[in-house]
């Protein structure tokens, strides 16, 4: 059977907002995501080793089933009676590792849109969704794309009209902060403020940029940790080039601003890649499944 070749697009939290505690671990969510162009990309070919094996161009990436595509691809076969199917996974990665850009949960969402088209879609939209969920909280709204609300673990996905045209500007600085850690610091200190999401959502569906950028809200950002300032950092001099808002995206440490589709990004491009690591330009793409 011959190879295919998939792109894994990253994510960016337009909002973010915790809403409860769950018994099970998890926390409930509330967040309109929105997919970008920046992307990893993918090659898949079927082998007769009976094994799953990714590799990839970030050598500290797992190789075996803690790679969320791996697992993905292992979920994959069993749900269409294929256990014991090899593959090789190729990721050439372009995602910043530890960014909140959902970069792991993109290669997985990848790997089960390039498998179900492989095997001839013999699952719906609905069943990967749902198998989906299983891999990775993020890993359903990384499988549909385009703007969503997502609610639940994140899984729970309604798809929103997309953002108005907008250039984004996403910049990680050098240190990665661990999701479950933030999610502890974060039940640790409580809530004060929440994302108007009502209001993002009205902004969409008057298909107005500015309304949505100026509520974007992500309640990671009050928790009380020292690399916070550096996001904070970043931030001023998103909205000091003219950017209309700025926010870090998941539990970060990648911040983003947008701006209006004709602005000259260059000077907020090139001051951020001198300070930080990975500073890029990106535009919205629109629902893939
Ligand atoms: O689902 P995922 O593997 O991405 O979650 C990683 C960790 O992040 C979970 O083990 C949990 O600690 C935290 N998490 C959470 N609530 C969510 C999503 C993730 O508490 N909705």
């Amino acid at each position: 059977m011959d190879s295919i070749r998939e792109k894994a697009y990253a994510k960016l939290n337009i909002s973010l907002d915790v809403t409860e505690r769950r018994t099970d671990g998890f926390h409930d969510m509330c967040m309109v995501m929105q997919t970008v162009s920046i992307c990893d990309e993918l090659e898949l070919r079927p082998t007769d080793t009976g094994r799953v094996q990714v590799k990839s161009n970030f050598s500290f990436i797992p190789g075996d089933e803690r790679n969320l595509a791996a697992k993905a691809a292992l979920g994959f076969f069993e749900a269409v009676g294929k256990q014991g199917q090899g593959l090789l996974i190729t990721l050439q990665k372009s995602i910043p590792v530890g960014a909140g850009m959902a970069g792991g949960s993109a290669d997985a969402a990848a790997v089960l849109r390039a498998l179900n088209r492989l095997y001839g879609a013999p699952l719906t939209a609905d069943a990967l969704e749902t198998l989906a969920a299983r891999v990775g909280s993020d890993v359903p709204f990384c499988v549909r794309g385009g703007t969503a609300l997502a609610t639940g673990r994140g899984e729970k996905l309604e798809t929103l009209p997309s953002l108005p045209a907008c250039k984004f500007v996403v910049c990680k600085p050098d240190f990665s902060i661990s999701t479950p850690e933030l999610f502890r610091k974060l039940d640790q200190t409580g809530l004060r403020c929440h994302p108007d999401t009502a209001g993002i959502l009205a902004a969409l569906r008057d298909g107005e940029l500015e309304p949505v950028a100026r509520r974007m809200y992500n309640v990671f950002e009050e928790v009380d940790d020292r690399r916070l300032r550096t996001v904070r950092e970043i931030k001023s001099v998103l909205l000091d080039c003219g950017a209309l808002g700025a926010i870090m995206t998941g539990t970060g440490s990648a911040v983003f601003g947008v701006f209006r589709p004709d602005a000259d990004c260059s000077a907020a491009v090139a001051a951020l890649r001198a300070e930080h690591g990975f500073c890029r330009e990106a535009v919205g793409v629109d629902r893939l499944l």
